[in-house]
């Protein structure tokens, strides 16, 4: 109930007009976005690194409605692309395709995309595509198999275990080779789409898991690059260590070394285990996202733990 409530307030445009002017709200988001700006995202980026971590910077941005927006949100990636070329910070960048013009017709995002791409490519940087609500799940994936179609490999996308139809896009996809972050899903489904119980939910999480271990051990197992920026084909993003641990025991029993097999998690949330992993020498990415679209990622991890909101709300009444 609250879970749905707070996922409706996520996509209202009245509610992100009032809960960003309160300056407390900005202070409480920053428990999971770096900052406004690229300097304080690399600021993060340099922190998590010298931890032994690797990155994804995500320019926080989704749902642009004009094309202005759309190519502006393309030319701040190449910036921020820049920054970790020249830097030579171990990140690579995540994007929704909403934010670069998903809703305004397919040419605007390819295009878009393209040019992100393009520009990864440029110093062996990698772009992921962050999975949005399923009404943009199939252009999602027409857009990730028209770049790769054109021969850009330096790209990968996203799956949902939430959703029924996540078991045959697996297949497909790590039949053609793509390279995948497994979540369970942050939106707000209909239950002729989505598994509504948590615990069906983590049995297709371990199942998919599974199913990309055997595909990564079949192709040969090949680990993250050296410079932190190309992830594996199998990135597992999840703080739920009973997930983690069957994720390991499987990759055990397939052998699949170590190297192959991702972790991936939010700025923020389970920094403890994020070193944990990385100590016994599994990769580990932390996204951390950025810039001042902070309403709705900030919402959508408030609707994931009730602990959250009780912080929040006793931040509205301590200001
Ligand atoms: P679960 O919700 O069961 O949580 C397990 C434990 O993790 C909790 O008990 C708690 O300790 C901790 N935890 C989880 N969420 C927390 C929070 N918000 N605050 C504090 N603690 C928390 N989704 C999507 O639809 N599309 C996408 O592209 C992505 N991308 C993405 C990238 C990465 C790197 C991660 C880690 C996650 C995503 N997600 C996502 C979000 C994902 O779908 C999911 O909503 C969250 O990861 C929470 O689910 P868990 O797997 O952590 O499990």
């Amino acid at each position: 109930m609250l879970k749905a409530a707070l996922l409706y307030l996520s996509k209202a445009r009245w509610a992100r007009r009032i809960v960003t002017r309160w300056s407390f709200a900005r202070r409480a988001a920053r428990r999971f976005v770096a900052g406004d700006t690229l300097d304080e995202g690399i600021a993060a980026v340099r922190a998590l690194n010298d931890s032994g971590l690797n990155v994804t910077l995500d320019h926080l941005g989704e749902n642009v409605t004009d094309q202005a927006d759309a190519r502006r949100a393309a030319e701040d990636y190449l910036v921020l692309i820049d920054r970790i070329c020249d830097t030579g910070v171990r990140a690579n960048v995540s994007l929704k395709l909403t934010q670069l013009g998903l809703n305004l017709g397919p040419d605007t995002c390819l295009d878009n995309l393209r040019r992100v791409v393009a520009k990864a490519r440029e110093c062996d940087g990698f772009v992921r595509i962050d999975i949005e609500d399923s009404p943009t799940i199939d252009r999602t994936f027409e857009t990730y198999r028209a770049l790769r179609k054109e021969g850009s490999d330096n790209v990968g996308v996203a799956l949902q275990s939430y959703l029924f139809r996540s078991q045959d896009d697996a297949r497909d996809l790590t039949a053609a080779g793509a390279r995948i972050r497994l979540v369970k899903g942050a939106y707000s489904e209909p239950p002729h789409l989505a598994f509504a119980r948590k615990r069906d939910v983590d049995a297709n999480f371990d199942s998919l898991a599974a199913l990309m271990i055997d595909a990564a051990v079949a192709a040969g197992g090949e680990p993250v690059s050296r410079d932190g920026r190309i992830p594996p084909r199998t990135a597992l993003a999840t703080h739920d260590p009973a997930r983690i641990e069957a994720a390991r025991a499987h990759a055990e029993r397939a052998r699949l070394p170590k190297t192959a097999l991702e972790f991936q998690m939010l700025y923020g949330i389970r920094r403890d285990l994020q070193d944990s992993l990385a100590a016994e020498g599994y990769p580990v990415r932390v996204y951390v996202p950025f810039g001042t679209e902070w309403y709705p990622y900030y919402v959508r991890r408030l609707a994931e733990r009730p602990a959250n909101v009780w912080f929040f709300v006793s931040n509205f009444f301590r200001r």
